[in-house]
């Protein structure tokens, strides 16, 4: 693997020469080169990935776990490489444990709806918070309804921060399940999950954590931390869309019927009943994404050559560069403002529509999400419409963020 961020010792990684890894960063946006800060919402993929998914098709394409013949066992492999890559990544502790999902969407539908199916009753509760993105409320309200069972939310301070005293409170025996995010999308906040999984562990409350944030920014270790379900995208860990891993604990993903039916879920099958393959394959129902799985595995190799720990560090100090900066700006308004967060900042300027700022932003060859961001019980809370959000990954600069300042200030003259 050419990764273009070990100095000449090998040793330390250069965030400069990084971008080099990443040929869409090469590119003009607007006639200006681009400056990408909208890696919460997918992150760009370095030649790598781009290379492993190529030749797959090139070279190695056959389906999988069905041929005898060589074609499909070298496929096979390459795509159970890449079930091994994620468990470590993760550090699951058996493979049968991940199951390749289409991304973080997938993965809470699968545990909503077969975790519920299983275990939720009428006048149960599901517990959530009230930072979390679409996708992590209405699987649960979805199963809820089938159940005849209540969704409950924890609330927030103003800072963006869980009021851990409510959520105290709120867990209670008629709790069924607790579902919340590692980091918000929106703000940036790194939620106390360890914390919330042992309190709903002493009273035998399982926890699904969606990582989908998490996942490209620290290391994710799902033993530590307990966690019953946890899972993430592909795409916004520098590898595919439409690919993420669902981990589960071997005695729930047991306890619970299968999601989809269809071929490689089954041991048995006659019209008259169904017996179901051992895990992960009861979960994988159809031909997978074998493409999407190698591109995620080839991203996981490329992540974890550079470290968690260098990404982490490069991150928080653009985290804290961008944050000051910003700041500086009269009219700005930061939103979220938890003392522990990721490389996300969501603001507002005065007077002016966040969509109008991001349009300016983007004839300036700068990419921003504007908007909800899939989140608008979170901005309902916060009394906003919406917000201008940058979200910073490694391969981003601090060049980056003062064209990001400059073209703040740039919409700010323009629309005052
Ligand atoms: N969930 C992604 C985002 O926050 C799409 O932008």
């Amino acid at each position: 693997m050419t990764i273009n961020t070990l100095n000449k010792n090998n040793t330390i990684i250069d965030f400069e020469k990084i971008r080099a890894d990443f040929p869409l960063l090469q590119r003009d946006m607007n006639g200006k080169p681009i400056v990408f800060l909208d890696s919460g919402a997918s992150s760009q993929k370095p030649q790598y990935v781009i290379d492993a998914m190529n030749d797959y098709y090139t070279n190695q394409h056959a389906n999988v776990h069905r041929g005898v013949y060589r074609l499909s066992q070298e496929a096979t492999d390459a795509f159970e490489k890449s079930r091994r890559l994620a468990q470590h990544f993760i550090n699951a502790p058996s493979e049968k444990e991940v199951l390749f999902v289409s991304g973080t969407t997938d993965g809470i539908n699968l545990v909503a709806s077969s975790y519920g199916r299983k275990f939720l009753k009428e006048g149960d509760e599901v517990l959530i918070s009230a930072m979390e993105h679409h996708s992590n409320i209405v699987p649960w309200q979805m199963a809820c309804e089938l159940a005849g069972a209540h969704l409950k939310v924890i609330p927030i301070n103003d800072e963006g921060e869980l009021l851990m005293e409510e959520f105290d409170q709120l867990l209670n025996e008629r709790t069924k399940i607790v579902a919340v995010n590692h980091i918000s999308n929106s703000l940036g906040t790194i939620n106390p999950v360890k914390e919330i999984i042992e309190k709903a562990h002493a009273i035998g409350v399982p926890v699904l954590v969606d990582g989908a944030q998490a996942a490209p920014h620290m290391k994710i270790d799902v033993q530590a931390l307990d966690a019953d379900f946890y899972t993430f995208s592909g795409h916004k860990v520098f590898g595919p869309t439409g690919i993420g891993i669902l981990y589960g604990k071997e005695k729930w993903l047991n306890a619970m019927p299968p999601y989809k039916g269809g071929g490689d879920m089954i041991e048995t099958c006659t019209f008259e009943k169904t017996t179901y393959n051992e895990l992960p394959h009861k979960f994988e129902a159809g031909t997978p994404d074998i493409a999407g799985v190698i591109g995620l595995g080839a991203a996981i190799e490329y992540v974890q050559q550079i470290g968690h720990e260098a990404i982490g560090q490069h991150e928080q100090e653009l985290l804290e560069y961008a944050t000051t900066e910003l700041k500086k700006i009269e009219g700005i308004r930061l939103i979220g403002t938890a003392k522990n967060k990721a490389s996300v900042i969501s603001f507002l300027l005065d007077g002016s529509h966040p969509y109008d700022v991001g349009t300016i932003l983007d004839k300036l060859g700068i990419a921003v999400r504007t908007g909800h961001h899939c989140t608008q019980p979170l901005m309902k809370r916060l009394g906003v419409p919406g917000t201008i959000r940058a979200s910073f990954a490694f391969y981003n600069n601090k060049e980056d963020i003062d064209k990001l300042v400059e073209g703040v200030k740039r919409a700010k003259r323009m629309l005052s």
